[in-house]
């Protein structure tokens, strides 16, 4: 990935600071979208720089469709016509549907579905100009599934699923790959409360749960030339969880 430059979002932590550490250590340069963890973001910098890469850090709330375009205005202008996107910015607000609120809807949709769209609208015409573009959205097992007291939740990551199946049908004549990623469940602040044990009752054929820097790997994978042909694809990293 030398002389490649990632946008990666909801970086600071988690998945996507596993991915952006990835990607450094591959040789992309790295701009990293954050929310509001600056702390985290700052580590995660650090250790790209370590990496031999550039990195910087950007505040944005995903969600804020002026303000991403904002952000990556200013990612271009940092670092040229850059080559990839990693929406990976995602938020839960668990409810049984009988008591989920309007703003729990909202909310999760907002971040997790219009948040990809956002950044797929206005990263599209730098990759329009630079003539290639590798788009990867993190979507979710359960997208596929669906999951008791996730309908919000679900609803965004299978949305992701259709957003992605579509940009890629138009895209793939302009040499942009879109594609995604159905994580099953990885150790992160996300998932804190599940432990060991309850990843096993979640009736995970693997028995464990999954690393954020499992699903790094995929990502690297289909943000690389490795993949070129791929567009479209939905790769589940979940242990069997899904099948
Ligand atoms: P996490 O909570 O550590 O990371 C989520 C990141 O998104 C955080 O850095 C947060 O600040 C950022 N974020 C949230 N709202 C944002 C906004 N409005 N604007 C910008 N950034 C925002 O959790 P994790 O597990 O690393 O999640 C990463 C992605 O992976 C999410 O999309 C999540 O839905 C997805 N995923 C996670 C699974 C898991 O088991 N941990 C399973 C399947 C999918």
């Amino acid at each position: 990935m030398k002389n490649k430059t990632a946008l990666i979002t909801g970086a600071s932590s988690g998945i996507g600071a596993a991915i952006a550490r990835r990607f450094a250590e591959g040789g992309a340069n790295v701009a990293l979208i954050y929310a509001g963890n600056t702390e985290g973001a700052e580590s995660v910098k650090a250790d790209c720089e370590a990496a031999g890469v550039k990195a910087e850090i950007y505040q944005c709330d995903v969600a804020d469709h002026d303000k991403v375009k904002e952000t990556v205005a200013a990612v271009k202008k940092e670092f040229g016509l850059f080559d990839i996107l990693v929406n990976n910015a995602g938020i839960t607000k668990d409810n049984l549907i009988p008591m989920m609120k309007e703003e729990e809807f909202d909310a999760v949709i907002a971040t997790n579905l219009k948040g990809t769209y956002n950044l797929i609208r206005h990263c599209i015409p730098v990759f329009m100009r630079n003539k290639r573009g590798k788009i990867v959205n993190i979507s979710s097992v359960v997208g596929m599934m669906g999951n008791p007291g996730q309908a919000n939740y679900a609803a965004s990551k299978a949305g992701v699923i259709g957003l992605t199946k579509s940009v890629a049908r138009e895209m793939a004549v302009k040499n942009i790959t879109c594609n995604a990623i159905a994580p099953g469940f990885i150790r992160t602040k996300m998932t804190s409360e599940l432990d060991e044990e309850g990843a096993m009752a979640a009736g995970i054929p693997m028995k464990r749960t999954g690393t954020p820097e499992e699903v790094a790997e995929t990502a690297y994978f289909l943000a690389s030339e490795m993949s070129d042909y791929i567009t479209g694809e939905v790769i589940r990293v979940d242990g069997g969880l899904g099948i």
